[in-house]
């Protein structure tokens, strides 16, 4: 099974590998000589690194396409692999939302032009399309919980409004869903004939671009998408932290964690005369072209092929995008290593992880409710749970990204349930710090149920350092 799975995983990376050198050639943005190179360089590159034999990562060029996620065809993933006599119980995704439209413009320039329509004829497309926005526009009766209810279910703007998801958000969503689809229900029949709205359980935040994105999720992996069997519940909290967001100790953790960022920044001289020299093409202060995010807005027009702003005072180019892609990749890496980010994921991501194994558990008991959750979230989500996890390693999340556990039954040892944790279709059950090295001394390719009920209700508090053991404790220490 590791072999077979080992396997998989090098078949999934030479197919992600030939589609990214694909499309490097067909971006105009970028000669076609240089990106050979870049990616040849970059071809023992995996999904998830290996510490030890990993070079650091520096390619920007090739991060900023993985990012972007492009929907490309056919895609190789793990989910819903196991052996014959294991049952799959329930199954628990989050996801980010797909592409979207900048949430920041750079000052004085004219904002890239993107259509948010949704049409056949533009690409990325996806079969189910047009049946999406059909089913959407007669609207939704009563499936969600106010305030979500005043949301678009689908981007409809001709000029793309702030934040908005664009066409390949949902075709990226369709996209997973689909996947998920075959794997869960058709393979494994995850969901009975005359399945109810009990055995879902769906939560998005209030912004247009994560409903949209679980319903398009939903609307690829349903058999039958019946608005009387589905209602969203709205999370406030981007930590869907729901009635145990208050946690002090956390907040000073993201504060140090802010400071190390800031202090990183300053030490990059390159970065900041990059950001000396896009303030003068724009014709403002660094201070106000710094504080526009301009990373954000350029990712939008790298990944929909649109050439970056141009001011009479000149160009801003992919040598600028270079050098704030990388000082990013950087960031991340010594984000890793000061573990500050860890001390504030391991307090932000235990509600959601609690909640998940509550789920999880009640589901061993034979409850047939909530045996699918979907929680439609953002890159400030997934980040503190891969990061809680242990799965450090792991890329920042892309558009679309996914993390899913699955709970499996050994039909041959009815009382023993197993998880697998997959990140965009590769396992990384045994990258958890909850799993590292299980697989060696034991022959299940999964991981016990109890290490991960282990971890969230006692483990992670014990790696913090400090003295306390329940979420409340560590979450108030004193003199941190
Ligand atoms: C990017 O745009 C250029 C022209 O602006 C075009 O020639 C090229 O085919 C486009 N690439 C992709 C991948 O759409
Ligand atoms: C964890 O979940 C249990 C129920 O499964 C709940 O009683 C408890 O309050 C939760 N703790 C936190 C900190 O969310």
């Amino acid at each position: 099974m590791l072999f077979r799975n080992r396997f998989l995983l090098l078949l999934a990376l030479a197919a992600l590998l030939a589609f990214v050198s694909l499309s490097l050639q067909f971006f105009h943005l970028i000669p076609v000589s240089t990106a050979k190179n870049g990616v040849s360089s970059k071809s023992r590159k995996r999904i998830m690194p290996d510490p030890v034999t990993e070079p650091p990562v520096t390619d920007p060029i090739y991060e900023a396409l993985l990012y972007c996620n492009i929907p490309s065809v056919a895609e190789r993933s793990m989910e819903g692999h196991a052996p014959h006599h294991f049952k799959l119980v329930s199954v628990h995704v989050f996801i980010r939302h797909g592409d979207r439209y900048p949430l920041y413009v750079i000052p004085k320039t004219k904002r890239p032009e993107i259509d948010c329509t949704l049409v056949a004829n533009r690409k990325p497309y996806h079969p189910k399309l047009e049946a999406f926005v059909s089913h959407m526009s007669k609207g939704s009766g009563a499936s969600f919980e106010s305030p979500l209810n005043s949301l678009p279910l689908y981007p409809n703007h001709p000029l793309c409004e702030m934040g908005e998801l664009t066409q390949t958000g949902v075709v990226q969503h369709l996209q997973n869903g689909q996947l998920l689809r075959d794997i869960y229900l058709k393979k494994h029949k995850l969901l009975p004939n005359d399945w109810s709205a009990d055995q879902l359980y769906l939560e998005t935040t209030g912004k247009s671009r994560t409903l949209q994105s679980g319903l398009a999720l939903l609307y690829g992996f349903l058999p039958d998408f019946d608005w009387k069997k589905i209602y969203f519940r709205h999370q406030p909290s981007a930590l869907f932290c729901s009635g145990s967001c208050y946690c002090p100790v956390r907040n000073q953790y993201l504060e140090k964690e802010q400071r190390r960022q800031y202090l990183l920044r300053l030490k990059n001289s390159q970065l900041e005369k990059t950001y000396g020299e896009m303030a003068k093409i724009v014709d403002v202060p660094t201070k106000q072209l710094r504080a526009a995010n301009p990373i954000d807005s350029m990712l939008c027009h790298f990944c929909h092929n649109v050439s970056f702003p141009c001011t009479r005072n000149g160009c801003v180019d992919m040598e600028h995008f270079k050098v704030i892609k990388t000082h990013q990749i950087e960031d991340e890496r010594e984000r890793r290593e000061k573990k500050l980010y860890l001390g504030y994921s391991l307090l932000g991501a235990h509600p959601i992880l609690n909640q998940t194994i509550g789920r999880m558990q009640r589901a061993t008991e034979g409850r047939k409710e909530e045996l699918f959750a979907l929680y439609s979230a953002h890159d400030v989500t997934l980040s503190p749970v891969l990061s809680a996890l242990g799965l450090s390693e792991a890329r920042f999340p892309r558009f679309a990204a996914r993390l899913i556990f699955e709970l499996w039954q050994d039909r041959e040892k009815p009382s023993e349930h197993s998880v697998r944790i997959l990140y965009n279709g590769v396992d990384v059950t045994f990258h958890t710090s909850f799993c590292q090295d299980h697989h060696k001394h034991s022959p299940k390719p999964m991981c016990p149920l109890e290490n991960l009920v282990r971890f969230v209700k006692r483990d992670m508090f014990v790696a913090l350092g400090g003295s306390g053991t329940n979420y409340y404790d560590a979450c108030h220490r004193e003199g941190f």
